[in-house]
């Protein structure tokens, strides 16, 4: 059996940096400081990961209305609304801002459009994270679209968008599939809608969705490990199915079936931006044979070393 592994896949680097800045954190504790530590949401849509920083004392609210004076609060990677950085300072809580760099730009780019009164389309899933932070740098002005037909309703719907002599500013959530911004676009070329164009697809999230492709054409099976709350392995999903008929999305080692796999010669593997390297190790190693199974181990150990 071939185990091929993508060119490009695991820990982005917007996510490592937000589990750098937790360990800090999580240190400072350790060291004495021990002010209650939280963070706003999943730190990165992994249960595993999540289940070993619960170990580590670091605790989850849904909502910044719920930190008191004196808590640390983490800001994920996706990001927060200007909001949240103003309640959090009104309440004397202290933040420690993981957004990622990507992110913040388009939160600039959008809180600069709407100080300058244009029009702001948020190409992206409107339930995600990253997408609601971005939409609150413009007041949650913002027209979210996700599908050619929700262009086509936007031109129906908001002509005036495209008439107002300044044209409208688009920027993408950063995990987003770029074939979907092409039609999109596709849709306000054929109807003469000018715009301002901020491609904020992350290279990190191109260069897995390219890799992942060209790999899953060349394969008898791809797998995609990634937790099924993340964006961006659900996306690798997708884009492996379309490539390779037999592709299955996996969390960890415990859901795939080895004998299954064992049927094919020729198997790929992905793995999505928020997915620790312990995990994509333990699947490959399962699957060489020759290699001892590693869930004895320490797991948080691992990814902190990785
Ligand atoms: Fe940042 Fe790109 Fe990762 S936006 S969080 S480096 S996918």
């Amino acid at each position: 059996m071939e185990i091929i592994r993508a060119d490009r896949s695991g820990f982005c680097f917007g996510v490592q940096r937000a589990i750098d800045l937790t360990m800090e954190q999580i240190e400072k504790n350790e060291k004495g400081e021990k002010r209650p530590l939280y963070t706003c949401g999943p730190l990165i849509h992994n249960r595993s990961v999540t289940g070993a920083l619960e170990e580590k004392g670091v605790g989850m609210i849904q909502n910044i209305e719920e930190a008191s004076e004196g808590d640390v609060v983490i800001i994920r990677s996706h990001g927060e609304p200007e909001s949240f950085y103003r309640t959090a300072a009104e309440k004397g809580v202290a933040l420690v801002d993981s957004t990622c760099v990507f992110v913040t730009k388009i939160h600039d780019i959008v809180h600069k459009a709407h100080a300058e009164e244009k029009g702001i389309i948020i190409v992206g899933n409107p339930e995600h994270q990253e997408v609601i932070a971005t939409n609150g740098w413009c007041d949650y002005r913002g027209y979210i679209l996700q599908s050619r037909e929700d262009a086509e309703a936007l031109i129906r719907n908001h002509p005036e968008l495209f008439q107002t002599g300044r044209k409208p500013v688009i920027v993408c959530q950063t995990t987003f599939k770029v074939e979907i911004l092409e039609e999109i676009l596709g849709v306000f070329k054929d109807k003469n809608c000018e715009y301002e164009l901020y491609n904020t697809i992350c290279s990190a999230t191109r260069e897995r969705q390219d890799a992942c492709r060209e790999l899953a054409k060349k394969v008898e099976l791809m797998v995609v490990i990634g937790d099924r709350h993340s964006s961006n392995s659900r996306k690798l999903f997708e884009i492996a199915k379309e490539n390779c008929k037999n592709s299955i999305l996996i969390q960890d080692i415990s859901d795939l079936q080895l004998k299954q796999a064992a049927k094919y010669n020729k198997i790929g593997i992905t793995a999505g931006a928020s997915t620790p390297e312990w995990i994509i190790k333990e699947v490959i190693a399962s699957m060489s044979e020759n290699v001892t199974n590693t869930t004895e181990k320490n797991p948080m150990l691992d990814f902190m070393d990785d």
